[in-house]
């Protein structure tokens, strides 16, 4: 349980706060809400105290004697401003301490996450482009705005995530801290692939797996979060898109092969975070297969997939990074660790993340545990967390390796 400062700006995108202050609680944090004047004219304080259990307040001139102003800086775990608008990040840039909110911001010795939202043109503005680079300068997380449908009919960059991307990047700053979404990937395009592929036997029966995607989908969350162009190669992964991410929805193994190769001829990283199936039927059925019939099959031929992960390493383009998975146990052959740099080599990939399966399953769970090994030999253990904060670490460990 941490205490979490919930700042909110005065933008329409305020309605969202309610939602995401609700996911804070939900996952076990005391919540402080701290609106500036113009958020309450769009959301109503009794919404943020009845969510939050806390009381609201505004101006410096509010409890004084509890000394807010101070107080509510100093005790927090995080400060999270959501929406950040150009009007906030201005005032938070000089540092003005005028409303509760920015006077808590300078007394904040905690990480501070600045989720903004606001019109293209505002964001595009140089003034408001200075003012993060300095936010960000003072070691500030500001997340880039999503992409999409802003007020009125207008679209572009300046929507806030949504209140889940937000909820899950702000676990990531709380555990490993503000540097864990620096802008590192600013400019870089990553391809991840993740889900389960399905090999079809007839039209309504697949071979397939128990992968529920969310490994990947948080590598690309939190890529996203540090400023990387991310395209998501989804097999069979209902879940939202996390923001800023493209999806690229496929269902079989051959499928994800022709989608993974095309984005990654113009990608820097490819991370294979998909079970994709080794084999698949070797004929599908143009009709169901029905019980009792003449061509009532009795048993299934499989043939050998290609292994998109070898295809990828022998394409690879000058200075291209790939990433492989790989799900291992101990036996009487050797241990995990001998068994994953046996494949690192065997697959040639640069890194190669490796989950320890022997304890059991990791599908379809919040938490996660793996090490990575680099292609020279280091061995980073990431520690066992939440899915999103141990991309994080995934992505430290692909900064770390010399040879990126
Ligand atoms: N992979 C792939 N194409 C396949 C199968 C797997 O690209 N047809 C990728 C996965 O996305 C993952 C890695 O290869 O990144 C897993 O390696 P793999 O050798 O398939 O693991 P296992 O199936 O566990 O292999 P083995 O049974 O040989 O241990």
């Amino acid at each position: 349980m941490a205490r979490i400062v919930l700042g909110v700006g005065g933008g329409v995108a305020a309605y969202k706060s309610a939602l995401l202050l609700r996911a804070l609680t939900e996952r076990g944090h005391d919540v402080r809400v701290v609106p500036t004047a113009s958020a309450l004219r769009f959301v109503g304080a009794a919404t943020f105290e009845a969510l939050s259990g806390n009381p609201v307040a505004t101006e410096v001139w509010d409890d004084v004697p509890e000394v807010a102003h101070v107080r509510i800086g100093q005790t927090a775990d995080l400060v999270l401003v959501n929406p950040a608008t150009a009007d906030l990040l201005a005032r938070a840039a000089a540092g003005r301490a005028d409303d509760l909110l920015t006077a808590t911001l300078l007394t904040a010795h905690c990480p501070v996450v600045f989720v903004p939202a606001m019109h293209t043109e505002m964001w595009l503005h140089p003034a408001t482009q200075d003012n993060v680079a300095t936010l960000r300068r003072r070691g500030a997380v500001v997340l880039p705005p999503a992409v999409g449908r802003l007020t009125g009919p207008d679209s572009g960059p300046g929507r806030l995530p949504e209140p889940a991307d937000v909820a899950a990047l702000a676990e990531v700053v709380l555990t490993a801290g503000a540097p864990a979404l620096r802008q590192d990937l600013a400019g870089r395009r990553v391809v991840i692939s993740a889900g389960g592929t399905r090999e079809p036997l007839d039209p309504v029966r697949f071979l397939g797996n128990r992968s529920s995607g969310m490994q990947g989908w948080a590598l690309a969350r939190v890529a996203a979060a540090r400023g990387a162009e991310v395209v998501l190669v989804a097999a069979n992964v209902e879940a939202p898109a996390p923001f800023g991410v493209r999806v690229v929805p496929v269902g079989s193994a051959e499928e994800l092969r022709t989608a993974v190769h095309t984005e990654a001829a113009v990608a820097d990283v490819v991370v294979m975070a998909a079970a994709v199936a080794d084999f698949r039927p070797g004929t599908v059925a143009a009709s169901k297969l029905k019980k009792g019939s003449a061509g009532e099959p009795t048993s299934v031929d499989l043939v050998r997939n290609a292994d998109v992960l070898v295809e990828l390493v022998a394409a690879r383009r000058t200075g291209q990074r790939v990433v492989g998975f790989a799900a291992e146990t101990g036996d009487a052959e050797g241990d995990v660790l001998t068994h994953a740099r046996a494949k690192l080599a065997r697959k040639g990939v640069d890194l190669l993340v490796v989950n320890d399966v022997s304890a059991g399953q990791v599908f379809g769970r919040a938490d996660n545990e793996v090490t990575v090994l680099a292609a020279d030999g280091t061995v980073t253990p990431v520690p066992a967390g939440r899915k999103d904060v141990v991309a994080a670490g995934i992505w430290d460990a692909l900064a770390a390796d010399p040879a990126g």
